[in-house]
């Protein structure tokens, strides 16, 4: 049972695997927060919750009944404001007296089997009522009427904990919610590195460390999107861990746009993380009856360091998050034209790559911006979303007619979001997109974004996209998103409701999806927003894949991948080859390596097929056929990071390495990448994950290993190595 309630010690505890998570109902209703970290028995946790008081400054709670309970220094499972708790808090409620003083009090739970669904957003699920338990605590703030429900499930074979909150207002008066965080954990110590995901366009998702320091840290997007900068990503890691071993708590949040991860250490070295939307610039009107819903936080426990935790993501993310048949079907590799052509193509181009495509195995054309109204750079047409007949000469259907006859599959990119000031849409509807009366427009790639929080705009997007998508054969949509949102304003709504405008872009941008989606349900999505600036678990509900970054520089990919990988599943992280000198690097590397990176995600290619010489022919074939023989290994097996790119230890080369290991532990693939040489240096790369008892053979050179050498001694890379060269390694151990 993974989740109890001890009614006499009035204690709540949730057991995954090897975790625990504690809780208990206080004498007058407090939710005290208990424990949270390795798997224990017991449920006679009351002795945790004493805490020093700070002297008299800190207020206590009125009743005796409490012994003296002061918010200012007790650990507590979903702060509110303004009750004598000083850090920063969950939830924030201003009533109708125009105070945001907020006391919430126990009320009554349930406890049943399964997972509910959050009413109109992305969220894990169960496959079946036995993979989690859910508790649902509902919580009461008397004088505002303010209902608040806890709601928790614990995972019965991952070390998972998710956590939700929903509001309702149960008065007769309006109430107004300032701040709502998804998650509280107040942890007892402060000995921990913050570990998130930081970076910019071209550049997302580089892992950084820090360790805590009194005070508050934490990061944020206010960009109405999760963004290339922060990802919506944090994990507390316990002093002593490393890649493989010690304790890592992780929280990634289930949503796209602006979000907090706030950390704050007190004066006693407790420290409380806080995940939610971010606060600034929110606020929710609850009218009597409506209640809101807050995004998911995905809680990962691991004792087997930031590798353990990100197996579990990759696990949940893969089979409980990613939802449709291409959860688990084999992707198509992709060629997609974007760096062959940019805006400069017609039929017979795509067509000519097309024919290559077919020749070379790969089994599937994306058509990129371009296709649409009068687009052939990137100044106008956003919103027109009708076949542009010059450049796709005979039309849509005729070109995907063309394609499929030569076994080619047809994909096609679409940018829903955004209307372009030249466009007939913009013309037709200027109040259309986002904007603040009075303000000027700012703008961004020659943008503007549409009000996604308006049906009417939906519905006029959808219907554009619709009838494309049902004009022919199309069988995957790239769904870009090309700028931040700027004057967040809707024209729709009352001035006392604008605040809601970023949650209400978001909640309508996850209707459109979810409408695509049941429209086409066969449609492979890919998530894309100026490459990696979307990257988020909100998106891998709608789209199993996401284009990683606009740079598609091999050596670069090292670091973007590194990183994404510490949350996200190889399947989740769309990677292709492209042509050299690099695009947006101008660096030349060898195409054998660009296969290698490309082939640890949602494997293409982004180059004119057409222009290749016949030794490049000769590899892109070499690696088809590679993708179609590690497919199972790379896309269902366990994920290691051996060696941090980043991490540049200055008397050694340079290099990253990454393994995947089957769950049978009979099949491993090793991917070694030097990124800058030296001469007379000595390498050894111990693998990890293995049986230590099977024998390893290297399918290539056909000399056998035990498991344990490979563990303990490894692998002997002494040698010659060219900058941005790479090696594969392939072993398999007889399966019975
Ligand atoms: C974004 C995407 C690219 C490409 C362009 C098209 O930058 O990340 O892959 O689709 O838009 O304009």
């Amino acid at each position: 049972m993974p989740v109890v309630f001890d009614s006499e010690k009035r204690v709540f505890k949730l057991d995954t695997p090897s975790s625990s998570y504690a809780m208990k109902i206080s004498p007058t209703g407090y939710l005290l927060h208990l424990y949270y970290g390795a798997y224990v028995p017991d449920t006679d946790l009351d002795y945790l919750r004493m805490r020093q008081r700070n002297a008299a400054f800190s207020a206590c709670v009125a009743s005796a009944e409490e012994g003296g309970l002061s918010l200012d220094t007790a650990q507590l499972e979903y702060p509110v404001n303004g009750s004598g708790d000083f850090r920063s808090v969950a939830l924030s409620v201003r009533g109708a007296n125009g105070s945001s003083v907020t006391d919430i009090r126990y009320r009554s739970h349930r406890i049943y089997p399964g997972k509910p669904k959050l009413e109109g957003l992305p969220a894990t699920y169960t496959n079946d009522d036995s993979e989690a338990e859910t508790l649902e605590i509902v919580c009461v703030d008397e004088l505002t009427g303010a209902e608040i429900t806890l709601i928790y499930a614990a995972f019965s074979k991952l070390d998972v904990i998710t956590r939700s909150v929903r509001i309702a207002n149960t008065s007769d008066k309006p109430f107004s919610i300032e701040r709502v965080h998804s998650a509280a954990v107040d942890f007892t110590e402060m000995d921990f590195d913050m570990l998130h995901l930081q970076g910019r366009w071209a550049k997302e998702r580089t892992l950084v460390t820090r360790h805590l320091e009194f005070g508050l840290q934490g990061i944020h997007s206010r960009r109405g999107s999760s963004s290339h900068n922060n990802n919506p990503f944090i994990a507390l890691a316990r002093d002593g861990y490393t890649e493989e071993s010690g304790e890592v708590f992780g929280f990634s949040f289930v949503y796209s746009g602006n979000f907090a991860a706030e950390v704050e250490v007190d004066c006693m070295r407790s420290t409380r993380v806080l995940m939610g939307t971010d606060p600034v610039d929110f606020a929710w009107k609850l009218e009597p009856g409506e209640s809101f819903q807050a995004p998911e936080v995905v809680m990962v426990y691991s004792d087997h360091g930031v590798g353990g935790m990100s197996r579990t993501y990759h696990k949940l993310y893969r089979f409980n998050l990613c939802r449709g048949e291409w959860k688990t079907k084999k992707r198509p590799i992709i060629v997609n034209n974007w760096e062959a052509t940019y805006f400069n193509f017609d039929s017979e181009k795509l067509v000519a790559i097309a024919k290559d495509a077919a020749d070379l195995g790969i089994e599937m054309l994306v058509m990129d911006d371009g296709w649409f109204g009068k687009r052939n750079n990137d100044k106008s047409s956003l919103g027109d979303w009708y076949v542009n007949e010059d450049k796709l000469k005979g039309g849509l259907a005729e070109l995907v007619r063309r394609v499929n006859a030569l076994g080619v599959k047809f994909g096609i990119w679409f940018e829903p979001e955004m209307i372009s000031p030249d466009s007939d849409l913009y013309r037709a509807h200027p109040d259309w997109c986002l904007h603040t009366e009075g303000r000027e427009r700012s703008i961004g790639r020659n943008q503007y974004v549409l009000d996604m929080s308006r049906k009417d705009v939906r519905d006029n997007i959808f219907d554009q996209m619709y009838k494309i998508l049902s004009s022919a054969n199309i069988e995957y949509v790239k769904w870009d998103f090309n700028r931040n949102l700027t004057e967040v304003g809707s024209e729709l709504l009352p001035p006392d409701r604008q605040s809601e405008v970023a949650h209400r872009y978001m909640l309508g941008v996850y209707e459109l999806l979810e409408r695509l989606l049941a429209a086409f349900p066969h449609l492979l999505l890919e998530g894309c927003s100026g490459g990696g600036g979307r990257f988020d678990a909100g998106m891998l509900y709608y789209s199993p894949q996401i284009w990683t970054s606009d740079d598609t520089d091999a050596i670069e990919r090292l670091e973007i991948q590194y990183g994404t990988s510490i949350v996200y599943p190889p399947s989740a992280m769309s990677a292709h080859v492209s042509a050299c000198p690099n695009h947006q690097t101008k660096r030349t590397s060898p195409f054998k390596t660009r296969g290698d990176v490309a082939m640890a995600g949602a494997f293409g290619y982004e180059l004119d097929l057409t222009k290749l010489n016949d030794d490049e022919r000769g590899l892109v074939r070499r690696q088809v056929a590679d993708y179609h023989r590690y497919y199972d290994v790379i896309q269902n097996g366990d994920y290691y990071r051996l060696i941090n790119p980043t991490e540049s230890k200055g008397d050694m080369t340079s290099a990253a390495a990454w393994e995947s290991v089957s769950s049978d532990k009979r099949e491993v693939l090793l991917t070694y990448v030097v990124i800058r040489t030296q001469p007379s240096m000595s390498r050894y790369i111990r693998l990890r994950g293995l049986d230590p008892a099977l024998t390893y053979t290297d399918t290539e050179s056909g000399r056998s290993y035990s498991g344990a050498l490979l563990m303990n001694a490894g692998l002997n890379l002494t040698g010659f190595w060219r900058d941005g060269e790479s090696r594969v390694w392939h072993f398999t151990a007889e399966r019975k």
